[in-house]
């Protein structure tokens, strides 16, 4: 069902690489609400051309970036204004990547030439977006930025690896970041933490089965699904969550406040 909450709205979203992806689903969902939107990945990705699909369902341009170049973002930023004819209202962060996780590195047997790739893809890559932005005042007056984060930015999940680290760095940058940005124009900036969801990027964490199991038997609600993601990024966009910032939100169906349930018991008495 549509509300109408974004109508008006215009946004970037990053991250959309396949029907799976949460930032396809939030792309749909955003454009069900009224917004309009410019849809970016890195050029690699674009390459596969899955995105050319959703960018005509959307009625949306695509703008490659990779997240770790500033000309891109400087390139992104300037033709999202040129085509908007300002600024935009909001901003996904739906990015992440680590070598480390990619190549089976254990987390005390980590690369550093990795750890530093993985870091700059997945959580520096938004205090760049961020700076861009606010250099070339590409966001609005109240417009609201959202990443996608995990709990292993909180708790040891041990496959996790060195993503907890990156998890943990994005949060802190959309904190740090969401003051600066706040005092000058009233943007917003949250992190919302996501259950397990099988995507690409989810399905690369060893163990993923198990762990996406344990963590349904582990959650009141069960596990939060993408579209149910998309919903909530839905609601942080719109006018109805305007004084939210600087937070890390939990989107989980309960996982995180949870100290054990019935089913984890019954199963460990088998
Ligand atoms: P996905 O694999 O569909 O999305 C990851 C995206 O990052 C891809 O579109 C990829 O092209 C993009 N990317 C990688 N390197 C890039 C670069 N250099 N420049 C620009 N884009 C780049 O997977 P998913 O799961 O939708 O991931 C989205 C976000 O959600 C990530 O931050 C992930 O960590 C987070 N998340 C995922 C969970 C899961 O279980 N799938 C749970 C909690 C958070």
């Amino acid at each position: 069902m549509a509300y109408n909450l974004l109508k008006g709205k215009k946004g970037i979203i990053f991250g959309a690489l396949n029907e799976q992806s949460i930032a396809w689903k939030v792309a749909q969902r955003a454009v069900q609400e009224g917004a309009e939107i410019i849809l970016s990945n890195a050029p690699i990705a674009l390459r596969m051309g899955e995105l050319n699909k959703l960018g005509e369902e959307c009625n949306a341009p695509i703008i490659g970036a990779d997240v770790t170049s500033n000309d891109d973002l400087v390139n992104l930023f300037t033709k999202s204004q040129e085509h908007f004819g300002g600024g935009v209202d909001f901003v996904l962060h739906s990015i992440g990547m680590s070598i480390n996780v990619r190549k089976g590195l254990p987390y005390p047997e980590n690369n550093y030439d990795f750890t530093h790739k993985g870091l700059d893809i997945s959580a520096l890559s938004l205090h760049r977006v961020l700076q861009t932005a606010m250099k070339m005042d590409a966001i609005n007056e109240w417009g609201s930025v959202l990443a996608l984060t995990y709990i292993a930015a909180q708790r040891v999940f041990p496959d996790y690896n060195d993503m907890a680290d990156n998890k943990a760095y994005l949060e802190s940058i959309a904190r740090s970041f969401g003051y600066y940005y706040g005092k000058k124009k009233h943007v917003r900036i949250n992190t919302i933490s996501q259950s397990p969801t099988r995507t690409t990027a989810g399905s690369g964490v060893k163990g993923f089965d198990g762990f996406i199991s344990y963590a349904e038997k582990m959650s009141p609600l069960g596990n939060a699904s993408a579209d149910q993601c998309a919903d909530y990024c839905v609601s942080m966009f719109s006018d109805l969550t305007k004084m939210v910032t600087m937070q890390n939100l939990f989107h989980d169906g309960g996982f995180s406040f949870t100290g054990v349930t019935q089913e984890v018991i019954e199963q460990m008495e088998k």
